[in-house]
This record gives C-alpha cells, sequence and structure tokens, in this order.
C-alpha cells in the first residue's frame, strides 16, 4: 500500500529478530491483519535463518526486504520509514536490542527504526541469562528512556530444556499492549452509521430477477470493524446469505425501491453512510406475476434505478460524511474521480474488478479516494482490513469542524 495526501494510521512494521521465536511472529502477522493492520515485514538478516523471506511475502502479500543493499532505487529504508505508523519488532533478540540502542544501521531493520518517529513496541525473547545480563539490562533501560515501550519477557519453558523469564509472550498479549499503543479501539463511540451491502435485485417474474455478483462481505465487514470501534450501526443488507452481526441493526431488503425507503427513513439520523451495496442500475418497467413462458422471454422492457446514493447526497448535512463504492474494469481513477464529484461524496473506494475478481472474495485491492484529491492505495488486503483503513478517514472527517 502507498499513501498521497492523507495517512491511513495502520501501516506497521514487524520487525523480526533472528531467533526461535520467529515463527510466532507468523501468528502475530496474522492477528494484525485481522484487526486491520497492514503489515509489512522486516526481518534482519539472521532470521531468515528460521523463517525465510518468502515465508513473510506469502504471509503479508507484499514484498519483503532484510538489507539496505536490496532494491537500492527505492530507498527502502526512508521509504518504510516514512509509511510506518507503527513499528512493532518481535522477537527482539539481546544482539538486536544492543545494536539499536547503540543507534547502528548496519540492517533494513535497524536503518528503518532509526528514520522512524513512530511509536516502537519490542517484544524480546532470549534466554534469561542473556536477558539479566547487565549488558542487555542497560541496553533495554536505554530504551525505555528514549520512549520506545519494551515488554518483559515471559517466565516459562525455553528452547532447550532450560526454565526461566526469556519466554516470547503469547500473541494476545503482544496484541493487547500494542492496541493499547494504538489506543483506537472506541474511537468511532457515539456516532451513527449507516451501512448498505449486497446486490439488490429486481424481479422479472416470480421466478426471476436482474441482480449482480455482490455477496456483501464487504458491507459486513464495515459494519462489523464499526460496531467493534463503538459506533451504533444499522446495515440494510440486500440479498446476503451472511451470519447476523452481534450489536448490528440488520434490515434486509430485495429491491432497489425497498433499499431506497429504508435509507430514506434512516439517512438523516446517521452520521455517515458508508454504501457498500452494488445496487442494480436497472429494473423491468412490469414485473410479470405470473412466471414469464420461455417462448416469451424474448426481450424485457427495463427503466433506469434512481441513484440512491447521488439523491442522499443532495440532501446531506455538512457534518455527514458520504462513501461509495466503485466497481471498475477500466480506467479506475479517472472513472472513479468524476464519480466522486458527480455523486458528491466525501470518499470513494474503487476496486478493480475485471475478470471477476473480489466478488464473493475475502480480499480486496483498490484505492480510496477522497474529495481533496487523496488516494489511498490497498495493494492486496483482506476487506476487514480494507474496513477499518476506510473507517479511519470517515472517523477524520467526523472529527473536522463544519465550516
Ligand atoms: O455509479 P456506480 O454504480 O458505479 O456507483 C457505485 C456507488 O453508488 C455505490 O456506492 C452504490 O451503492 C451507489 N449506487 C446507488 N444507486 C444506484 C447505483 C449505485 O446508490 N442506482
Amino acid at each position: 500500500m502507498s499513501r498521497s495526501g492523507s495517512s491511513s494510521g495502520r501501516e506497521v512494521i514487524l520487525g523480526i529478530g533472528g531467533g526461535i521465536a520467529a515463527y510466532k511472529s507468523c501468528d502475530l502477522l496474522r492477528r494484525l491483519q485481522e484487526y486491520g493492520f497492514l503489515v509489512t515485514v522486516v526481518p534482519t538478516p539472521a532470521s531468515l535463518n528460521f523463517v525465510g523471506a518468502t515465508t513473510w511475502e506469502a504471509l503479508s502479500g507484499r514484498p519483503v526486504l532484510s538489507e539496505v543493499w536490496q532494491d537500492v532505487p527505492s530507498v527502502a529504508h526512508i521509504n518504510l520509514a516514512n509509511r510506518a505508523d507503527y513499528i512493532l519488532i518481535g522477537p527482539a533478540t539481546a544482539d538486536l536490542i544492543a545494536r539499536i540502542a547503540q543507534g547502528r544501521a548496519d540492517d533494513l531493520l535497524t536503518n528503518v527504526v532509526l528514520a522512524s518517529g513512530a511509536p516502537k513496541l519490542i517484544v524480546p525473547a532470549m534466554h534469561p541469562q542473556m536477558w539479566l545480563n547487565p549488558s542487555t539490562v542497560a541496553n533495554v533501560e536505554t530504551l525505555r528512556e528514549r520512549g520506545f515501550i519494551v515488554m518483559a519477557p515471559e517466565v516459562g519453558r525455553l528452547t532447550g530444556s532450560d526454565v526461566g523469564q526469556g519466554r516470547f509472550p503469547e500473541t494476545a498479549k503482544i496484541i493487547e499492549q500494542f492496541q493499547e499503543i494504538v489506543g483506537w479501539n472506541s474511537d468511532l463511540l457515539g456516532y451513527r452509521l449507516l451501512i448498505t451491502a449486497g446486490g439488490t435485485r429486481e424481479p422479472i417474474d416470480p421466478v426471476r430477477f436482474i441482480g449482480n455478483r455482490s455477496s456483501g462481505k464487504q458491507g459486513y465487514a464495515v459494519a462489523l470493524a464499526a460496531v467493534t470501534r463503538g459506533a451504533r450501526v444499522q446495515l440494510i443488507a440486500a440479498n446476503c446469505e451472511l451470519p447476523d452481526i452481534e450489536g448490528v441493526e440488520i434490515i434486509p431488503v430485495e429491491t432497489t425501491a425497498d433499499m431506497a425507503r429504508e435509507l430514506d427513513e434512516r439517512f438523516f439520523e446517521c452520521d455517515a453512510l458508508i454504501m457498500c451495496a452494488a445496487v442494480a442500475d436497472a429494473r423491468p418497467v412490469r414485473p410479470s406475476i405470473e412466471k414469464i413462458k420461455k417462448n416469451e422471454l424474448e426481450s424485457i422492457e427495463l427503466e433506469p434505478n434512481p441513484d440512491l446514493l447521488a439523491s442522499l447526497a443532495a440532501k446531506k448535512s455538512l457534518s455527514q460524511v458520504l462513501v461509495g463504492f466503485a466497481a471498475e474494469t477500466q480506467d479506475h481513477l479517472e472513472n472513479a474521480a468524476q464519480k466522486l464529484l458527480r455523486k458528491n461524496l466525501d470518499l470513494l473506494y474503487v476496486n478493480d474488478v475485471s475478470g471477476g475478481a473480489i466478488f464473493g472474495s475475502d480480499m480486496t485491492r483498490g484505492t480510496i479516494i477522497t474529495r481533496d484529491g487523496g488516494e489511498i492505495v490497498v495493494s492486496e488486503a483482506s476487506k476487514d482490513t480494507l474496513a477499518n483503513v476506510l473507517l479511519d478517514q470517515v472517523n477524520f472527517r467526523l472529527s473536522l469542524p463544519n465550516v
């Protein structure tokens, strides 16, 4: 993911030191992604003896470098440092802690640490004698004085038969500590979000309909993320076969007219409307009450559906934030920019659906474009991650003073 204009607030550099606990950070990486973070892994060269770059690339979906001598024109250490909203290093070995404490820059990770002002969490793991050695104790103290958060390793069985303080903490504990640093848990408390999901269907007769391939997964992901972050969420779900979300009011609908009615009823009360649903562009003028015979199905007279989002945007108050979703197969960004203006939106997420990609998938790829010309490129992320990145942008706009 690259940025211009505004920060996603969710970019994490996951640094891996050369300890056996490196394999546990595969789980840590997954959990960070589930919590909506966009993670770039930077392993030290030594750590590649435990877990190779291929594994990190496969799990993170992003390129992985460990030396400054790789991909030199990209100036990776500065780019990564600028991109990072947070740096989490785990496992951190005694050597890595010593190098960071001394301000050394002899591999990519230590370069990034030096060049970044982002909050940094260090999760050590090593043999108890190394942890308790006065050199390590002094180095940890130095780091804490400089603002690094250094977790204490846990007491327990180590790689060999030894027992003592040095174990890498459980993933859940690291995530808990990390979330405390990030502090975004309830940032949408008090806001009312109206979200649509799925695809509307327009009946041709009692059996057939005009519809689309939207599964509703993205809308449900946004609703789940929003309620998790404290928002009051109403989800208008068009033809979705997905489990209910605790705490979210779900309003099932079938047609565009149903959706329009439910939106009209609720729009004036919401702080933000996020229209993930794929709305059928047209509907049969006269749906048949009886099933149409095969030989009479030569043509169906259609009329366009109203643009729900555009018509609501025309009546929106200054403080309301409106988000659209666009599925494009060509000229994504030009089309998206025009669409954002035409529909009078604050944000538009455009995804590339050429070749049937994204519909029904748990993953997405696209660009969030903002009214002020910003672009946030989401290169390959789960729909949960996109949901949180998008909600960061919504939250930012909700907190702006209304001029
Ligand atoms: O114009 P397009 O269909 O690409 O726009 C997509 C966005 O507009 C989505 O957010 C969708 O929910 C919304 N839309 C709408 N009413 C329509 C068509 C699209 O609200 N008739």
